[in-house]
């Protein structure tokens, strides 16, 4: 039998050059972002930046817990935060950047959301039937893909229940 494939188009910005001056903005604000990420157990920040339809810029942080599996990653933050604030708004674009606690530097390559946030993320673009363009930051390019639905193939949504 021929295989079925998934095409997974993203385009590359060799560190950062070629991006719109909102887009950089945008990942400025999730660079920023990692500032207020609680981390103590992981050294490692991460900050998300989600734009919203309406303009407004959403941020949200990393926040762990004694109890690891309560915390919170940065995506979700920002994303529960943006739903709860803005139930009517779409969120168009959402900006990720990591570093480590001790460095100032962000990391090289562009870091990824985790399966979760991905499921959370997916559920949002089909809620508002609006793409949410994702912008992964690394010091080295920056990724950027059209949708959600590039970062989760085979998704489960509710069409199934
Ligand atoms: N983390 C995020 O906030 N976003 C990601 O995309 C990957 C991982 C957080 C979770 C945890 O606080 C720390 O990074 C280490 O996994």
């Amino acid at each position: 039998m021929p295989k079925a494939q998934h095409i997974l188009p993203y385009t590359v910005y060799p560190k950062g050059e070629g991006l719109s001056i909102e887009d950089c903005d945008l990942v400025t604000q999730a660079k920023a972002a990692t500032q207020t990420s609680y981390s103590p157990y992981s050294h490692f920040c991460v900050g998300a930046a989600l734009r919203l339809e309406n303009g407004v810029v959403v941020c949200g942080s990393n926040q762990e817990n004694a109890a690891y599996p309560a915390g919170s990653c940065a995506e979700r933050t920002a994303m529960f935060y943006a739903n709860a604030q803005y139930p009517d708004v779409a969120p168009v674009c959402i900006a990720i950047a990591a570093r480590r606690a001790d460095e100032v530097n962000f990391l090289e390559q562009p870091i990824s959301p985790c399966g979760i946030c991905r499921q959370v993320l997916i559920e949002t673009e089909t809620r508002y039937k609006v793409p949410i363009r994702v912008l992964l930051y690394g010091e080295n390019a920056v990724y950027e893909l059209d949708g959600i639905s590039y970062l989760l193939p085979f998704q489960f949504d509710s069409s199934a229940l």
